[in-house]
């Protein structure tokens, strides 16, 4: 039984391998609609989301199995005081895979070792969001051709961003460049420097967007994490280190390529939207895509 926890978890021809089957299933949705005729996700979700939950939601119903699940921890027995082993004892006895996300780091990951059925580590706490990551990796394939020889710029919270530190540790496997885009106090924690360092991957990292943007081919900007700050006004302070504008892109490519995990607060202008170099609303589809694929791969229906 296989569980994806860490980007990691899946090698570079497994990856190849699901990015070639979501492509295939956006050619040809109608070939896919009845492959998990009978077959239960469960979506245990315990920190809000839009995006990740509907979408693993949509992937299921659309081939063709059923969903159960929580989106809110508040209703379920965890109110209660029950532990994740016991929960997911439970709950991997009624379904055949699950979708989870927990604000503890490593909840996913315990939940492994208790579960009859395949985890999906759906984010947790600041860690890790390796199903946001095949996403953005599939909109790179499919914006740029390429996966490999890139300057990737990631702006924003890059202490407490799930969705930067997947990106880094699988992207880092590729030959990109990366240029980390952070006011001092929220740089990449030093388990993903490691990642580079040891991949030696370039990397730099830098305080200002107008002083890098014409280098890059890939910016994937982030919001400030609320949730996880510690005090309130250190947030205030920071929350709006960065805007990207109609103003400072005219310093960017022409091909530059704008991806975010989304929810966006303010970090990008809604004025950018309209410019063609915008990918992120291509982006979240492709999130059902990739985990169509993942979902047949994880349960060996295909
Ligand atoms: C991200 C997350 O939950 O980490 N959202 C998502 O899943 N698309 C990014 C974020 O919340 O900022």
């Amino acid at each position: 039984m296989r569980h994806l926890i860490d980007p990691m978890d899946i090698s570079m021809t497994e990856l190849k391998d699901l990015l070639d089957l979501a492509e295939e299933i956006i050619k040809k949705k109608e070939d896919f609609n009845q492959v998990c005729k009978g077959k239960i996700l469960g979506t245990l979700f315990y920190e809000p989301s839009t995006r990740t939950r509907l979408s693993f939601e949509a992937a299921m119903l659309r081939l063709g199995g059923s969903v159960i699940g929580f989106s809110d921890a508040g209703v379920s027995s965890a109110i209660k005081g029950e532990s994740i082993p016991d929960t997911i004892r439970t709950v991997s006895s009624y379904v055949d895979i699950i979708a989870m996300r927990h604000p503890k780091e490593g909840a996913p990951k315990l939940a492994s070792y208790y579960s009859f059925v395949p985890i999906i580590n759906a984010g947790d706490g600041g860690h890790y969001h390796p199903t946001q990551t095949l996403t953005d990796i599939l909109t790179i394939r499919l914006k740029k051709g390429q996966l490999s020889n890139l300057t990737i710029g990631l702006c924003g919270d890059l202490k407490f961003g799930r969705t930067v530190h997947s990106l880094i540790k699988s992207m880092s496997s590729y030959g990109n460049k990366f240029i980390l885009i952070s006011p001092q106090e929220l740089q990449i924690p030093q388990y993903i420097k490691m990642e580079l360092f040891n991949k030696n991957s370039s990397f730099m990292e830098v305080e200002s967007l107008e002083d890098v943007i014409d280098k890059l081919d890939i910016l994937y900007m982030t919001r400030v994490q609320r949730e996880r700050f510690f005090n309130e006004e250190d947030y205030i302070r920071l929350k709006d280190s960065y805007i990207l504008d109609k103003e400072k892109l005219k310093l960017a490519r022409k091909d530059l390529c704008i991806l975010h995990p989304l929810p966006r607060v303010n970090e990008i202008s809604y004025e950018v939207d309209d410019d063609p170099r915008a990918c992120y609303f291509e982006q979240v589809k492709y999130g059902m895509y990739i985990r169509m694929a993942l979902i047949l791969r994880l349960l060996g229906v295909m």
